[in-house]
C-alpha cells in the first residue's frame, strides 16, 4: 500500500469516513501511534498547536468523545473551549448556522460538532472559514469512532485487512456502525451485520456486508464483535418487544460468545447499557474486552486528526 505524506492529506474537514482513502486511513492511524506514546509519558503536554482556537460545540450528551477532544486539544497545546449549548443562545431559539457564524467571527481554527440531525455537521462546515470535525451527527457518522476502533483492532491483532468483523444490535440508528462499515470495508475486512430485522437498514444491500438475525451464525468464527447499544432516544415506537426479550435472542454472553474465535476481541463504543446488549461479565472481561482501551485510543486518534487537518505536524521520531 502506498505511504501518503502527511502533508497530502487532502480534506479540509473530517466529516465522515466515507471520502477517505485507504492509505488516508492508514495515515491516520500510524500517526496516532506516536500520539499514544505521548499519551502513556508523565509529561503529556506539548505545544505543536500553540496558538490555535479548538471549540467543542456538542448539541448531543456525550461523555467520552467531548472529553477526548478537550484532552486531545489541550495534550498539544491548543486553547480550549467547550461550548455549553444547554445555557446557551441556541436556547433562546438561535439557528444552528447563526450559531456557527458566531463561533466564526471569533476566528477558531478548529470547530469540533456533534449534533443530532445527519447532514447538521457538514452544513455547517460550509458556512465557516476553519476544520471542521463530525463528533457524530444523527444516524449518519461519527467518523473518529471508526478510526479509534480501527487503531484498537490494529494494536492487538496487528492488521484489518481479511478479519470478520460482527457488528451487532442497533444498526439502523447507529453512526458508529455506518463509520464503521466504510472503514473496514475500504481497508479490505469482512463486515457482518447482526440485529433482528427491524434494526437493520432497508439500503443495507448497498453497504457490502452480510447481514444476519440469529447471533450464532452471525458470531461464528469472528475476530472481533463489536456490540452497540439500542439508541431509544433516535426511535419513535417499538422497535423490539421488551429490553428481556432483546439480551435473550441479541444480547452478548458467554454461550453465544463461544461460536466466535476463541481469541475474539470484545468492543463497543459505550455507553453501555449492561444486561440489554452484553452481559456485565463479558463487558468486564480483562482477557476478551478492549472496551477501555477503545477509550484510550480515542484521545490519540483525535490528536492525530487535529495535527493532521491544521498541518501542526510532529516529526517522524514522535517528538515536536
Ligand atoms: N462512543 C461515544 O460517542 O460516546 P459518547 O456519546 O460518550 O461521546
Amino acid at each position: 500500500m502506498t505511504v501518503v505524506p502527511a502533508s497530502h492529506f487532502q480534506h479540509r474537514h473530517l466529516l465522515g469516513i466515507e471520502g477517505l482513502s485507504p492509505p488516508e486511513i492508514t495515515l491516520l492511524l500510524d500517526h496516532a501511534e506516536a500520539c499514544v506514546e505521548q499519551n502513556r509519558r508523565v509529561d503529556k503536554k506539548q505545544s505543536l498547536l500553540r496558538g490555535l482556537t479548538q471549540i467543542n460545540l456538542f448539541f448531543e450528551d456525550s461523555t467520552r468523545t467531548r472529553t477526548s477532544f478537550e484532552l486531545a486539544g489541550k495534550r498539544l497545546g491548543a486553547d480550549v473551549i467547550n461550548m455549553s449549548v444547554s445555557t446557551s443562545a441556541v436556547k433562546k431559539g438561535e439557528t444552528l448556522i447563526d450559531t456557527a457564524m458566531t463561533l466564526n467571527a471569533m476566528r477558531p481554527d478548529v470547530l469540533v460538532v456533534r449534533h443530532g440531525a445527519s447532514g447538521a455537521v457538514q452544513l455547517l462546515a460550509q458556512k465557516v472559514d476553519c476544520a471542521v470535525i463530525n463528533a457524530g451527527d444523527g444516524a449518519h457518522e461519527h467518523p473518529t469512532q471508526a478510526l479509534l476502533d480501527a487503531l484498537t483492532i490494529r494494536r492487538r491483532l496487528g492488521r484489518l485487512g481479511g478479519l470478520v468483523v460482527a457488528i451487532c444490535g442497533d444498526i439502523l440508528h447507529s453512526r458508529v456502525a455506518r463509520s464503521n462499515i466504510c472503514l473496514l470495508n475500504a481497508m479490505g475486512a469482512q463486515v457482518r451485520l447482526i440485529a433482528p430485522p427491524t434494526l437493520i437498514p432497508s439500503f443495507v444491500e448497498r453497504l457490502g456486508v452480510e447481514v444476519h438475525h440469529d447471533m450464532r451464525s452471525g458470531l461464528k468464527d469472528a475476530d472481533i464483535v463489536m456490540m452497540l447499544r439500542l439508541q431509544l432516544e433516535r426511535m419513535q415506537g417499538a422497535f423490539v418487544p421488551s429490553t428481556r426479550e432483546y439480551f435473550h435472542f441479541y444480547g452478548l454472553d458467554y454461550d453465544k460468545l463461544s461460536v466466535a474465535k476463541p481469541d475474539a476481541l470484545i468492543m463497543h463504543p459505550g455507553p453501555m447499557n449492561r444486561g440489554i446488549e452484553i452481559d456485565s461479565e463479558v463487558a468486564d472481561d480483562i482477557h476478551r474486552s478492549v472496551i477501555r482501551e477503545q477509550v484510550e485510543m480515542g484521545v490519540a486518534v483525535r490528536m492525530a486528526v487535529l495535527e493532521i487537518l491544521t498541518g501542526r505536524l510532529r516529526n517522524d521520531r514522535g517528538g515536536e
